[in-house]
């Protein structure tokens, strides 16, 4: 009687260790790194950026990709590029003007820049 006791408690030892070896949770949590992108490319989508922007041509705005190249590696500029598109403005190239986008809110307008800060990479 003790030693079916002690097998039937081996075999549960066994079942949990494999039970544990065969779990692959890990691997769904892995958060996606894109998210902020994403939404960030829905908000150009959904606003009237793309009137003056288009992703790899000049249009009456610099295309995004060239203003990612400019910016290449200089994080900080998530938020001054953010406070552009709310406040508008000229002369970093030409003298075409942005128009202001004060109905937008800061964290809104980072993440349009974060989408277009990725386009260098
Ligand atoms: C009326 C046309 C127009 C619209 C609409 C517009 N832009 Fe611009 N954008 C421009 C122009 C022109 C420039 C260049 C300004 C300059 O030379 O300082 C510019 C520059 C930029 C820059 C680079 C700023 C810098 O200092 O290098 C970003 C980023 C940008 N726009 C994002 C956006 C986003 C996001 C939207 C939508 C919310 C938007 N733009 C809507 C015309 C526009």
């Amino acid at each position: 009687m003790k030693n079916a006791l002690f097998i039937m408690s081996l075999l549960a030892l066994l079942y949990a260790c494999g039970d544990s070896s065969t779990n692959t949770g890990a691997d769904e949590n892995k958060k996606p790194v894109s998210t902020d992108v994403y939404r960030g490319k829905m908000l150009i989508s959904q606003n009237d950026c793309l009137t003056c922007h288009r992703e790899d041509t000049l249009l009456i705005g610099p295309a995004y990709n060239a203003v990612a190249a400019k910016y290449a590696g200089q994080t900080a500029m998530v938020d001054t590029l953010a406070s552009k598109i709310i406040k508008g403005g000229t002369g970093v190239w030409g003298e075409a003007v942005m128009t202001p986008h004060p109905q937008l809110s800061e964290a809104d307008a980072k993440l349009m820049a974060t989408y277009v800060l990725s386009l260098s990479h």
